[in-house]
């Protein structure tokens, strides 16, 4: 898979001030209007990598992402594993990419030191399909490929997965790919994602996910992790 360079997007800011972007092509936001930086830090890394950390008290985490996007969850989860001294495999899987040239101009580094800002560009300007040291103890692979393509010969302790919602891209939120995200979880792994779906919540449960209904970001009633 080559990428494209035509990609349709425009800038958003919401409610917290952070960006987010409008895909064209799929007619959805990236994040929450209600607040990027802040569903991303309540969805995926309290309710996923804390939670992982805190429960088993591991230093070491590999974590799988279902659409890189604006890189935001991947800069959090970096921010967090400096902050507890984790060592990250981070994986992700990126279909549409972000060009570099537009996701320089997000703002989620704003309020951080320079290094940070290194930091954030790396993450995008990373080759495809390579091992990156983002630093000592944060690897990246970001994988170009489509979801519904991808395997993996390893498994990860927690899926962040962040595609467009079922009324977007029904197709992602299968149980074939449920199926497929439960395989390339370890024993005891996790999902998290945003989305609170009956049918999904469904799906995931016929794959074999122990689901849980938790309170959602922002205001949202519910949000959804599932364990192996
Ligand atoms: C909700 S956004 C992800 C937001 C991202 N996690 C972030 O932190 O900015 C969904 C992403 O999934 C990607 N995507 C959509 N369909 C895909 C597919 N079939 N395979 C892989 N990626 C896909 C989109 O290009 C988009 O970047």
């Amino acid at each position: 898979m080559e990428e494209k360079d035509s990609h349709p997007i425009s800038f958003l800011v919401t409610d917290d001030n952070s960006h987010t972007l409008f895909s064209e092509r799929f007619r959805a936001t990236y994040h929450s209007t209600r607040g990027a930086i802040s569903e991303s830090k309540y969805v995926f890394i309290q309710n996923g990598l804390q939670y992982v950390h805190e429960q088993f008290q591991s230093k070491e985490i590999s974590i799988l992402e279902v659409g890189f996007g604006t890189g935001l969850n991947a800069f959090m989860t970096y921010l967090y594993a400096k902050e507890h001294a984790l060592k990250i495999n981070y994986q992700s899987i990126e279909a549409y990419p972000v060009p570099i040239i537009e996701s320089v101009k997000l703002n989620y580094t704003n309020q951080f030191s320079e290094e940070e800002k290194v930091v954030f560009n790396q993450l995008h300007q990373q080759e495809w399909n390579r091992v990156g040291q983002i630093s000592d103890s944060f690897s990246l692979i970001k994988h170009l490929c489509l979801v519904e393509e991808f395997n993996s010969p390893q498994q990860f302790d927690i899926i962040y997965f962040d595609a467009f919602s079922p009324s977007e891209q029904p197709e992602l939120w299968t149980e074939s790919v449920f199926k497929k995200m439960y395989d390339l979880l370890k024993v005891n792994g996790v999902l998290v994602t945003y989305c609170a779906q009956g049918q999904m919540k469904r799906n995931m449960k016929q794959t074999g996910f122990k689901v849980q209904s938790l309170l959602g970001a922002l205001g949202k009633r519910e949000m959804t992790r599932g364990l192996k």
